[in-house]
């Protein structure tokens, strides 16, 4: 596609979407409705493909590549969403599933990125901003070991995943492991953010699905005995889909959420009610 194709739409606002995987495309896509949007990805080649795909459906929809634990690519995604005249919608939703089972690396991108991402981008929100940070149900119910608690609270410390592994018993560093605190410390940096994004009139919340199904998803049901067993567990005895995601991100995302910040959404089919309390 040449870049003549498609239309601009310089009357609506941009929505920044982090992660052109499963549950981003379907976040994008439905942004991509109301606003322009600007498609982040450490995969250039996915990320191109997704706004090619938009635009041809009719949206304004750019791409950017951008590798969310590293400072500097980020600072440049920020240097474009400056150039287009800041945001009005973040929805961070890429992520590392524990399959990738590399615990440093999953503590950096689930944790280390959205902090770096929702740090560079506030100074750029508009009126009315609104950040989603996508979780996930296994950061709920988890209390991390006390030493790490402390580290999470450093999320931007690019030493914080080296000493939270420091922290951890070799034998219990799995990706399993790396991916509850990485979404357990996303669900608290919300929490502490909410007071800065507010002092701008904007809004930072978290998202955490439950069992979707995702191609992410459905790589974790072939290796994870555990996650088979959830399913039975959840109350509506389904998947979730990307198009569920989809309306809980726009809804947290638009006026109609107006008031609320500094908190979490589970979409999870009332699976983390059934487990507390069991
Ligand atoms: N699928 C599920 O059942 C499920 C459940 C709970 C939570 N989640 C969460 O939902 C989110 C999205 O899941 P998905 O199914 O769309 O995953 P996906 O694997 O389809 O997509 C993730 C995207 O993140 C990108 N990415 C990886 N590392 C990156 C980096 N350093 N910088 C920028 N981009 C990077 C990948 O290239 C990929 O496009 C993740 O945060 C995941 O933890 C998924």
């Amino acid at each position: 596609m040449d870049g003549t194709y498609g239309s601009k739409r310089p009357d609506r606002q941009l929505a920044v979407v982090i992660g052109a995987g499963g549950m981003g495309a379907a976040v994008a896509r439905r942004l991509s409705h109301g606003h322009r949007v600007l498609v982040a990805d450490i995969d250039a080649k996915r990320a191109e493909s997704l706004a090619g795909q938009l635009t041809e459906e009719g949206g304004d929809v750019e791409s950017v590549a951008c590798d969310v634990t590293r400072p500097d690519s980020v600072d440049a995604l920020a240097g474009v969403v400056r150039e287009r005249g800041g945001f009005r919608v973040l929805a961070h939703v890429a992520g590392l599933s524990p399959v990738a089972e590399d615990f440093g690396l999953i503590l950096r991108v689930n944790l280390t990125g959205p902090a770096l991402v929702a740090r560079a981008l506030l100074p750029l929100a508009g009126p009315g901003a609104a950040a989603v940070l996508v979780s996930s149900l296994a950061g709920h119910g988890f209390t991390p070991a006390p030493g790490v608690e402390a580290l999470l609270r450093e999320p931007h410390d690019p030493r914080m995943a080296e000493r939270v592994a420091a922290e951890t018993p070799e034998e219990n560093r799995s990706g399993a492991l790396a991916y509850q605190i990485s979404k357990c410390g996303l669900l608290s940096l919300v929490r502490r953010e909410a007071r800065a994004w507010g002092e701008r009139g904007a809004r930072i919340v978290s998202l955490s699905p439950g069992l979707i199904a995702t191609p992410m998803g459905a790589v974790e049901f072939e290796h994870s005995p555990t996650k088979r067993g959830l399913l039975t567990r959840t109350p509506l005895a389904r998947q979730g889909t990307m198009l569920e995601i989809a309306d809980a991100v726009e809804f947290l995302a638009s006026e109609r959420a107006s008031f609320i910040s500094g908190t979490d959404l589970l979409v999870d089919g009332g699976l983390a009610a059934t487990l507390a309390e069991a």
